[in-house]
């Protein structure tokens, strides 16, 4: 059997359901009730055998403010999944990393953490390493809070500090527009602005009525449930980003809502028809960098056939 040369992987980014933060803890987390739902705007990562060594990373696609930001050294999260595998497989870390890229990045839709996520999924099937998903999953937890999820795909609520994943069921294709902004946000700054404004945050809990909009496949009732802890923090760093919600809403979106810790907003539509109202709305309003239209929930992460890569 001849060995691969390469491995390409499609990972989906996540929009979050519903964020409720917790305080803070000993450790500088919170506990979240963190609901991921996974949409159809996909980075496809490549790993190909490479000298031993330090990963080399390149990266392509998106939009140029944002590529610009990606780390191209060790500090990247995908070089880091690339060798944390290859510590726990026993092999050498020999690879390239290409990042095609169509998730924002810093945008609130763990882009960086799906490049995780592929990288190690790629890795262990570049390397026929052998691990399981409930490996992989330790590995990605290890790696970051969002680096789990999209191994899974789907809908699914994290616990803890978000890596404790339970799969929920969603009752129908549900579309989104996405509205992309220029520059990105950290997302421990959110947390941080968020303890300066709730130093008081109560326990976070799930909300009976998202779980059920979901399941049933109800966008009206799903975007009237909607939430987000971390909005009130991303809007006060980027008090901006209040004009591109509005200006969705009034073009008839079902909820608006900052993407996990921002700055990208996600509009939930009725239809294909109204996503397109809405995203014409948003991009006559000059408050976004760029739409982008998606659906969900999708599956996660996936090895593409080599023709395809
Ligand atoms: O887990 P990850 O490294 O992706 O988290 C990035 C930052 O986001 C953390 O350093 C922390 O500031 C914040 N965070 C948090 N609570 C969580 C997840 C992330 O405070 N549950």
């Amino acid at each position: 059997m001849t060995a691969m040369t390469a491995v390409t992987v499609r990972v989906p980014a996540k929009v979050n359901l519903q964020l409720a933060v917790g305080p803070a803890r000993e450790d500088g987390y919170h506990d979240l009730v963190n609901v991921f739902h996974a949409v159809s705007l996909f980075d496809e990562v490549t790993v190909t055998r490479a000298e031993p060594g330090p990963s080399r990373l390149s990266v392509a696609g998106g939009l140029d403010s944002h590529t610009a930001r990606v780390p191209l050294d060790g500090t990247n999260l995908a070089a880091r999944a690339a060798e944390l595998l290859a510590r726990e497989a026993g092999v050498e870390a020999a690879v390239s990393i290409h990042l095609a890229k169509a998730i924002p990045v810093a945008g609130g839709m763990a882009g960086g953490s799906a490049d995780a996520a592929a990288t190690l999924v790629a890795c262990n099937t570049l390397w026929r390493a052998g691990l399981s998903d409930a490996d992989l999953h330790a590995l990605a937890a290890r790696l970051g809070s969002d680096v789990p999820f999209p191994l899974l795909g789907g809908s699914a609520v994290g616990t803890g500090r978000g890596e404790h994943l339970t799969p929920m069921p969603c009752g129908g294709r549900f579309t989104w527009v996405f509205a992309l902004a220029e520059g990105g946000l950290s997302t421990a700054a959110v947390f941080g602005e968020y303890d300066r404004l709730r130093p008081d945050a109560p326990r976070p809990e799930p909300d009976p009525s998202l779980a059920a909009a979901l399941a049933a496949g109800d966008a009206p009732a799903l975007g009237a449930a909607l939430s987000n802890d971390l909005q009130r923090a991303a809007l006060s760093l980027r008090p901006e980003l209040r004009r591109t919600l509005d200006a969705g809403r009034a073009a008839g979106a079902l909820g608006a809502i900052v993407s996990g810790s921002g700055p990208t907003c996600a509009f939930l539509a009725a239809d294909g028809a109204a996503a397109g109202e809405i995203a014409a709305a948003l991009a006559e309003s000059g408050h976004c960098a760029r739409t982008v239209q998606a659906y969900g929930d999708v599956p996660g992460a996936t090895v593409l056939p080599p023709s395809a890569g």
